[in-house]
């Protein structure tokens, strides 16, 4: 019947192919990733080397032009980025619309999508100006709407940038500080959050990613395409995997529960997974939570918490999966969202905010994608199907049905 349906449309043959686990939809010069030696490079440079000399924003700069900044670019960029921390002040009044108790996540889809209503002489995707400053605009502002959407949570009032400090100093202080005090924060804890900034800047053709794209091939608008990246990365299979982990080591609660929720990791009939372990393309350790590891123990040490109860969860189930068959057989290593929401819960950061960190961490990287396409040849995109619904028939009137 397939068949028969398929040359009836003209449909001839495809590649048919779910999960997209072998079709490339694209060209791209931005991020490598070889999945089975654990190897991450953006512009050729290894994650590892990023994370370890250069810093969030000189890494968003690669990733939009391709090549590190000398040190007039940088300081360009930088000042650019500066200069657009603030939105239009009608984004508060945008804001009050929400629930009190709505999923920062929710939020962040439509005050992202929103700025596309207020910068209208930016939205000529044809202009390579217009895209440059719509990725300024959005790398600039996605910490100020980040710490607004959690502020709004809490029902306290939103903070101003401080644009002497620098980006993740300036994100902490948004969420954590007080309008009537200087900013305070921590040097450690700025320093951890740039690093899981850098370490989600970009990762190919994941599925927010390809989300971007593929809403950018229409020819929408960047803000619209980005707002549509948020909401693809809000799953639990993507982005919000680092909110589901620490709901699981919440759930686990205590480690002599640790053996029943592997059993149930491992049980096909059990929809359960454990959260934070597999990826679709890494068949080994993920080279960011190697270095997401790292800054976890630098973290847990400057706070005094080595020792607390969900990070040994956490060290244990770790363990676990290095030796068990089960995780071995199907190649299953923590992924980075293991690492960054138990860096994420000890610097304070709530866990619904967890997802909003990585949209604002892989913010460089969707524009990056997005401006590649846009600046090449590209077609719209458009997945073909194999239908298996019925064949052709007559309508059936009510009173025969
Ligand atoms: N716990 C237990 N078993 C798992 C897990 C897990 N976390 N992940 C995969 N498996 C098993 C599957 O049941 C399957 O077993 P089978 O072959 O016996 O049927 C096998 O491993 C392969 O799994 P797939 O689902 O086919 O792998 P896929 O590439 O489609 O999925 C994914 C990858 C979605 C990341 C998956 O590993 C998962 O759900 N992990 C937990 C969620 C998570 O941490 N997501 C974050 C991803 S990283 C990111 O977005 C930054």
């Amino acid at each position: 019947d397939v068949i028969e349906v398929s040359a009836l449309t003209g449909n001839g043959y495809f590649t048919y192919d779910p999960g997209f686990v072998s079709t490339a939809a694209c060209e791209s010069k931005i991020t490598y990733i070889d999945g089975d030696k654990g190897i991450l490079l953006h512009g050729g440079y290894p994650i590892e080397q990023l994370a370890e000399q250069s810093d969030y924003l000189e890494t968003c700069f690669l990733l939009l032009y391709g090549e590190l900044p000398n040190a007039d670019q940088k300081e360009a960029f930088f000042n650019k980025v500066r200069m657009h921390t603030m939105v239009n002040d009608q984004m508060s009044t945008f804001f009050k619309g929400f629930r009190r108790d709505a999923h920062p996540m929710a939020i962040m889809c439509g005050v992202v999508g929103a700025l596309s209503a207020f910068y209208h002489d930016s939205l000529d995707i044809t202009d390579e100006k217009h895209r440059e400053i719509s990725a300024i605009r959005l790398i600039a502002k996605m910490p100020t709407l980040a710490a607004m959407t959690y502020k709004y949570t809490i029902g306290q009032p939103f903070m101003y940038p401080q644009n002497h400090l620098s980006y993740s100093e300036n994100f902490l202080h948004m969420m954590f500080g007080n309008p009537c005090e200087p900013s305070n924060v921590n040097p450690v804890l700025a320093k951890a959050m740039d690093k899981i900034f850098l370490l989600h800047a970009d990762h190919e053709q994941n599925a927010s990613t390809s989300t971007v794209r593929l809403a950018g091939s229409t020819g929408a608008n960047p803000f619209a395409c980005i707002s549509a990246g948020i909401a693809a990365l809000w799953g639990p299979s993507h982005g919000g995997a680092n909110e589901a982990v620490l709901d699981m080591l919440n759930e686990i609660g205590d480690a002599s529960r640790i053996d029943e929720f592997v059993a149930r990791a491992k049980d096909k009939d059990d929809p359960f997974r454990l959260m934070g372990f597999g990826h679709r393309v890494y068949k080994n350790f993920d080279p960011r939570a190697k270095v997401m590891k790292l800054a976890a123990d630098e973290v847990l040490a400057e706070l005094g918490l080595e020792n607390d109860p969900l990070l040994k969860i956490a060290k244990r189930l770790e363990q676990i999966a290095l030796e068990d068959e089960y995780f071995i057989d199907r190649k299953l290593y923590p992924n980075v969202d293991f690492y960054s929401g138990i860096i994420l819960k000890a610097i304070g950061i709530p866990t619904s905010m967890f997802t909003v960190i990585f949209a604002l961490g892989r913010t460089p990287g969707w524009i990056a994608h997005w401006n590649e396409m846009i600046s090449g040849s590209y077609r719209i995109g458009r997945p073909r199907q194999l239908y298996t619904g019925p064949v052709q028939r007559d309508f059936v009137s009510l009173d025969k049905r």
